[in-house]
């Protein structure tokens, strides 16, 4: 197999930097318990729950036959006051559904046994209901699945030791596609779409970790993963095998940012408080997510673990919809966001600030955030601002209307013309951005691309906004030099109007721009003519292809690429994987789990170009660390033996929410040499070009990409910490602000 080379050397790479850290971290305990509504003691969580749009069935539905010898508990603690158990060996139970999944609640306890589980007469699971507590812990999931052909099917459950059943949820997603679904042939000049996978948790949030893997985070909601007795809320996706493994978490990443250390350690920040029965059906017993700084450590197994420790690792302040991006100093800002959750932006709840992690002194800060009067001037549509490090350091940031440059080394900010006709790009009105591909050809000018969004009025009240509002088609260019600055916008239109659009930069230097909706705003339940509650509507389903390098007019491809018919809006991804294709997830415009119409989504496609089809060039061998300015040889495969068309890009992947992919980059690194199979490159000059930290390389032979390699950048060394700063910072403020201040008024507002 052709990526042979590349695995082992990822192997050694492991080796050298990051082996045998163990996956158990100190902090506070993984798992708070649930309180239950009228209640301050924590207990077990009940995880049973009927989604919007599924049906739920308690265990004495007559539908339900029984064999052998079934008793019924009667507890006010049970599904519609009831449980059917036994103790007898191969007494059964079989339910008959039409649907596309089903799920089986019922109680665990020490007494509990193991339970064999039959669909349509095939043995699927062999479930263990025992759990430690001598009492029955009730509301238990024991079983679901999720991905049934539709129709009508048989759910056969043989007890081994003793169960129960308390109820049983049938779902009924549109659209399921069986497992055994086969893929289809394709000709090799065509892009191509396919469904594989489910990330058993909502992909709000992405990120590629290493060749094999990509990072999901969600909210805290019902999701089909469990981990701990618990849905889970972020996911482990393999990328070569396409299954997903469950990673706990304990505090609410919703609506949170991300980014990479200098060092290669992931951190997922801010989010919402405390999910609450005020705010969801259940309370999971998760921690407020607003100041948290979640570290995403690899473990020995190849495999990753997120750890948090409010009481040393957090914010200053709470953050809900923030940006994080990675500095030329490989630390990471953190940027504007909201103080607690709720919906479009306004001057109570807006936190206009800057704050870096980890902390830092910048003029006399010493720790604590600092005021950017740009987040004040653009409310009210400013969260998630779009920010791009530029390689002279400073920022780019764009937020509601307008843009700006920051440079925060010195706390100054330089305005830019407001983006043009009056379009907003940030959320709930949201646009995506990119920074073009940079090249020493020409001094790495930057050049940033903004699409989408909407020109509705952010000061109109959530009844004056309708989910049938036009979203915008353009796109607005600017060159980030003086005379750039001076030249203005360059507007373009899309081949469709997309609000929430995903901007994906591909390793040949074009974009593909997926997902997203022709109508309405970002969230959910605000707007007039909510669909299920969703505030957008027309899912836009057909990609396009964007060359930055042609002339205006010309730069949409008008070839067809493949369509879905999976509607994705709000709480989407889309993001470059390092073998070459688009991996595409996610959706839920819902408060919770949902099956109504834009229900929550679990199903993967890849949106796969040519060239992942033809003959590909290939990096046999590689440096893992590449320094600034330091000249690497590698080993590589090329197609033709004498191609005069091979570049070497350096690419982040970013990480991507609600539009926003913050530090997604690509650079077009100096080839200095290709002689042979061996090509001899510089790195980037500094980290403005390329901030310190992990990247992907691949030679790209006469258009077609290699599979990406990861390597670190710089010096694969964390950023400086200022112990000072981080010590003032942590004495000075408070963790979990606003969980604190809540003890006194009773919050209910903490929605979307
Ligand atoms: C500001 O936003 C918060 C959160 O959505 C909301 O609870 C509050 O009512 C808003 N305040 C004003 C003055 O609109
Ligand atoms: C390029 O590399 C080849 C093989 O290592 C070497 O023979 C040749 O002199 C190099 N050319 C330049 C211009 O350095
Ligand atoms: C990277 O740096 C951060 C910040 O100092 C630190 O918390 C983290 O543990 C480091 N990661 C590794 C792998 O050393």
């Amino acid at each position: 197999m052709k990526t042979y080379p590349c695995r082992s050397l990822i192997f050694l790479y492991y080796l050298l930097l990051l082996v045998a850290v163990p996956c158990v971290y100190a902090g506070e305990s993984a798992w708070n318990g649930h309180t239950p509504p009228g209640s301050s003691a924590l207990g077990p969580l009940r995880s049973e729950y009927v989604p919007p749009g599924a049906k739920g069935y308690p265990s004495t539905s007559p539908l339900i036959s029984y064999k052998g010898d079934w008793k019924t508990l009667y507890s006010s603690n049970f599904y519609n006051n009831a449980a059917r158990y036994t103790s007898q060996e191969h007494a059964s139970m079989t339910f008959s559904f039409t649907g596309t999944g089903i799920e089986w609640f019922g109680n665990c306890g020490e007494e509990y046994g193991i339970a064999q589980v039959y669909i349509d007469k095939t043995h699927v699971a062999s479930v263990n209901t025992y759990c430690d507590s001598n009492l029955p812990q009730p509301g238990q999931r024991h079983f679901g699945e999720y991905r049934l052909p539709s129709g009508k099917h048989t759910l056969t459950i043989i007890a081994v030791g003793t169960c129960d059943a308390t109820s049983f949820v049938v779902t009924r997603a549109k659209g399921s596609s069986s497992h055994s679904q086969k893929k289809p042939r394709f000709s090799e000049n065509q892009w191509t779409l396919t469904q594989e996978g489910s990330t058993g948790v909502n992909a709000m949030q992405i990120a590629v970790l290493d060749e094999a893997h990509a990072i999901i985070f969600d909210k805290v909601e019902h999701n089909p993963l469990t981990i701990n007795s618990h849905p889970s809320w972020a996911s482990l996706f393999n990328l070569k095998t396409r299954k997903v493994i469950p990673l706990d978490m304990q505090s609410n990443s919703f609506c949170a940012g991300g980014s990479f250390l200098s060092n290669g350690t992931l951190i997922n920040v801010g989010g919402n408080p405390v999910v609450t029965d005020h705010t969801s059906p259940s309370d999971f017993g998760d921690v407020d997510g607003l100041q948290s700084i979640r570290l995403v450590h690899p473990c020995s197994d190849g495999h990753y673990s997120v750890a948090e420790s409010h009481d040393t690792v957090r914010m200053a302040s709470p953050r809900w919809y923030s940006t994080s991006i990675r500095l030329d100093d490989g630390s990471v800002a953190i940027i504007g966001g909201s103080k607690k959750g709720g919906w479009i932006n306004n001057a109570t709840v807006n936190n206009p600030t800057i704050e870096y992690f980890p902390p830092k002194d910048i003029q006399g800060s010493n720790g604590l955030p600092i005021l950017l009067p740009f987040l004040k001037d653009t409310l009210n549509s400013n969260l998630f601002p779009i920010v791009c490090s530029l390689p002279d350091g400073r920022l780019f940031i764009a937020a509601n209307n307008d843009a700006m440059i920051y440079d925060w080394k010195n706390n100054v900010e330089q305005r830019l013309p407001p983006i043009p006709n009056g379009v907003r790009v940030t959320y709930p009105m949201a646009g995506t951005g990119l920074l073009l591909p940079l090249s020493s050809a020409n001094g790495y000018a930057p050049e940033i691309l903004l699409c989408g969004g909407s020109d509705v009025d952010d000061t109109k009240a959530g009844y004056e906004i309708s989910s049938q509002d036009p979203a915008s088609s353009q796109c607005s260019r600017m060159v980030l030099t003086d005379e750039g600055i001076s030249a203005g916008w360059e507007v373009d239109q899309m081949p469709r109007a997309r609000l929430m659009p995903d901007a994906v930069l591909l390793p040949d230097g074009k974009i593909v721009f997926v997902n997203g909706a022709g109508s309405g705003i970002s969230g959910y339940g605000n707007v007039v003519d909510q669909v299920g509650v969703s505030n957008a509507d027309k899912p836009v389903l057909i990609p396009d292809l964007y060359d930055p390098s042609l002339a205006l007019g010309s730069r949409f491809s008008s070839e067809a690429l493949p369509s879905s018919a999976i509607p994705r809006m709000y709480h989407s991804v889309a993001i470059q994987t390092p073998a070459g294709d688009i991996m595409i997830a996610g959706s839920n415009p819902n408060l919770d789990r949902s099956e109504v119409a834009y229900g929550t989504e679990y199903r993967v496609e890849w949106l796969s170009p040519p060239y992942m089809r033809g003959p590909r060039p290939q990096i046999l061998r590689h440096n893992a660390v590449l320094g600034f300015g330091e000249e690497a040889t590698m080993t590589v495969k090329l197609v033709k033996p004498n191609s005069n068309d091979v570049r070497v890009v350096l690419m982040d992947h970013g990480f991507v929410t609600h539009a926003v992919h913050s530090n997604s980059r690509m650079v077009y690194l100096d080839c200095l040499n290709i002689s042979g199979d061996t090509i001899t490159i510089k790195g980037p000059p500094d980290g403005g070009v390329y901030p310190p930290g992990p990247g992907f390389l691949y030679i790209v032979e006469d258009g077609v990409p290699c599979e990406g390699v990861r390597i670190m950048v710089g010096d694969g060394k964390g950023p400086q910490v200022n112990q000072a700063a981080l010590e003032n910072m942590l004495k000075s403020t408070q963790p979990d602000q606003y969980e604190k201040s809540k003890t006194s008024q009773d919050n209910d507002n903490d929605g979307e």
